[in-house]
């Protein structure tokens, strides 16, 4: 008989719920929850480095401040990175991208790696380059999907690296993401869960996986309608709901 895809649980900046986000204990801790995927956030040091973290500037979870961008690799590495969550994480460090693949790789990982160009509001020139050059020199185990709010991003570094996936993320604009879809340039959605559920959004020839899916109701809703995925910073209550929902 027929059955309906499995909904892929991935784990947003790592464990964001339970561990400093987007640090190596926090993807650390999604891989022990068993979660099926890690979603992670790209940006470039002042010395054109690599490094994981949401925000642009290093002020809200960091004991630093200032912009990413103006700050070398080793001043990022200076900087206390787990203190924010809890006294416990004091002296976590910010990864580099490399450091993030390695732990990865050293675990066996073989589920989804969704890496998000942070280029909407900084453009990092030459980052969509330099991924493609560090992937195509570390070849990975596991599947590649590119995100971005940024289209372009994902436009100039799918020529360069045709071999991933992409995906376009969105907060409201379900027009734009049917354009990008009707002209094939990414196979994967992206949207804000809430515009989803208001909207009753589904293209089902689609890979849809919303975000930010925390709550309990959330998470049975894209459960129920067997979504390609969810980004959670609950991945360990996620894939014990998804057994109960989806077996
Ligand atoms: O990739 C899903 C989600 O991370 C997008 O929003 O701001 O948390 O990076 P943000
Ligand atoms: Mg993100």
């Amino acid at each position: 008989m027929f059955k309906r895809q499995t909904t892929q649980v991935i784990a947003h900046r790592g464990s964001k719920g339970t561990r400093p986000e987007n640090t190596l204990l926090a993807f650390q801790a999604a891989l022990d929850a068993g979660a099926d995927g890690i979603e992670t956030d790209v940006q470039l040091s002042r010395d054109g480095q690599m490094v994981i973290m949401h925000d642009e500037k290093v002020d809200r979870t960091t004991n630093g401040s200032g912009l990413i961008k103006d700050l070398t690799l080793a001043q990022l590495k200076q900087l206390d990175a787990g203190s924010h969550f809890g006294r416990e994480f004091a002296g976590t460090k910010m990864p580099t991208l490399d450091e993030v693949i390695q732990l990865l790789i050293a675990d066996h990982f073989s589920g989804v790696f969704n890496l998000e160009l942070k280029t909407n509001k900084i453009p990092y020139p030459g980052i969509e380059q330099q991924l493609a050059t560090y992937f195509t020199q570390q070849p990975v185990p596991f599947r590649l999907v590119f995100s971005s709010f940024r289209a372009q991003s994902l436009v100039t570094l799918r020529k360069l690296y045709p071999q991933a996936e992409y995906a376009k993320l969105f907060k409201t604009a379900g027009r734009q993401a049917k354009q990008m879809e009707r002209h094939q340039q990414v196979a994967g959605l992206h949207p804000d869960i809430r515009w989803v559920k208001a909207h009753r959004f589904w293209l089902p020839h689609m890979q849809l996986r919303p975000w930010t899916v925390n709550s309990p109701a959330d998470m049975a809703y894209c459960f129920r309608r067997h979504f390609a995925g969810i980004i959670t910073d609950y991945p360990a209550r996620a894939v014990a709901l998804r057994e109960k929902i989806q077996g």
